[in-house]
């Protein structure tokens, strides 16, 4: 099988979990190609450690451009906090390396923008933007059924990623709630491609939008016994108008961090006329259905989907789905992609669609703070 040589820039929670995905790559079958860890990049040489105590020797380094000096390095999965995306991901491009980069792909608008320039620089490489949560199996059920045309005129679609950790006042800081590390999106841009990764897939272009963003801690311990000001979006829920030849319709957003109860709640909800589907990773190996003839009845149904993945596995049909295992589905599409193949119809999120989700979450913000609705202005690539 062929064999795809990866860095990896950033250590951290994200980092590890490509490290998992690719170690038992033998998970999944007749793949096309297998990706392989060369080098590994973290200003916290400890976090090296791991990798190197897990796969075996391989280069480290703490300044990601001997990674991207490094010829046998292919391609570099970069997993750092969002101020530093417009820093390294046209550097990763300027070094010939393919890119699956993390969320949000630039802190704000100007910092995407200057991302999508270095993009169409380079056409000869691949690039992708990570969002794993729609290759659960009942997310692709969801899509399929969209695709299907089975929905008839939307009636209104509802995409959420719920978090419920930072309702404790008293867990530290981290840099996702500064917004000079995170940016002034806040929740927002941890949580926005999550939403809208999918409804733009299917071609649902927000043209305006109103939000309401709550702020609700305000400072958080320090960890080393002082407090700091935590001055990031805690909660936002934006509400679309999104235009459609079937009739125009409204999609509510949400991307709370304080979600009372949620652990890392991805749902999903499209009602329509005909047609009306919904998945959430509450209950990961369903996902609920309903169609409907003028007259006949409304019945909701409920279909256990066991594994049934996009990209096929040595696991049983009759077992369950999981957070790791859309990590590794993703991988798989952005290795099959590298590898000549189409991603079996369901490419990772594409720069296009990460710049048009920057789109509405800067409407969003002015929409947000300015207490009024704002349009949203896509732009295509430069
Ligand atoms: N797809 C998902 O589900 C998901 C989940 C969480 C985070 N993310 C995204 O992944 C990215 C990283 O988040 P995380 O949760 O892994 O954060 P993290 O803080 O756990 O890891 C980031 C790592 O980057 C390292 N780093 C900082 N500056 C660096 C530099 N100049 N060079 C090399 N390494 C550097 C840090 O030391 C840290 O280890 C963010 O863009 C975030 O939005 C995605």
């Amino acid at each position: 099988m062929k064999e795809i040589r990866f860095g990896i820039i950033g250590c951290g929670l994200m980092g590890r979990e490509f490290a998992s995905a690719a170690a038992r790559w033998l998970h999944l079958s007749g793949m096309r190609a297998r990706p392989r860890i060369v080098a590994v990049c973290d200003t916290a040489p400890a976090l090296m450690d791991w990798f190197t105590a897990n796969l075996g020797p391989m280069q480290t380094s703490t300044d990601y451009r001997d990674l991207l000096a490094n010829p046998d390095v292919e391609a570099i999965y970069c997993a750092v906090p969002h101020v530093l995306h417009a820093a390294l991901y046209p550097a990763i491009l300027a070094a010939g390396k393919h890119l699956l980069g993390e969320k949000p792909f630039g802190m704000d608008a100007a910092q995407n923008a200057a991302i999508m320039a270095a993009i169409a620089a380079r056409p000869d490489l691949l690039v992708r933007c990570s969002s794993e949560m729609p290759f659960y199996p009942g997310a692709q059920k969801v899509i399929g059924f969209a695709r299907s045309g089975a929905i008839g005129p939307i009636l209104e679609v509802e995409a959420c990623f719920l978090h419920s950790s930072d309702i404790n006042p008293d867990k530290p800081i981290n840099w996702k709630r500064m917004a000079n590390v995170n940016g002034d999106y806040g929740c927002m841009g941890d949580l926005g491609m999550h939403v809208l990764h999918v409804p733009l897939r299917l071609g649902w272009r927000p043209s305006r939008v109103s939000a309401s963003l709550v702020k609700r801690v305000t400072s958080r311990p320090d960890g080393k016994g002082g407090t700091l000001p935590c001055d990031t979006w805690d909660n936002a829920t934006i509400t679309a108008h999104v235009p459609h030849p079937l009739g125009d319709f409204p999609m509510v957003l949400k991307t709370w961090r304080i979600a009372p109860g949620e652990a890392n709640t991805w749902s999903l909800r499209i009602l329509g006329m005909t047609g009306s589907a919904s998945f959430s990773t509450k209950s990961p190996r369903q996902w609920q259905f309903m169609t409907y003839t003028p007259g006949g009845s409304q019945t909701w149904q409920t279909e256990d989907l066991g594994y049934t993945p996009l990209f096929p596995a040595i696991t049983g049909g009759i077992f369950e789905f999981g957070f790791t295992d859309a990590i590794q589905q993703m991988w798989a599409a952005f290795v099959d992609e590298l590898a000549g193949g189409d991603a079996r119809g369901f490419p990772c999120a594409t720069p296009q669609e990460a710049a048009d989700h920057h789109a509405v979450l800067t409407a969003a913000l002015t929409a947000g703070t300015q207490n009024r609705t704002a349009d949203v202005i896509c732009r295509g690539m430069p």
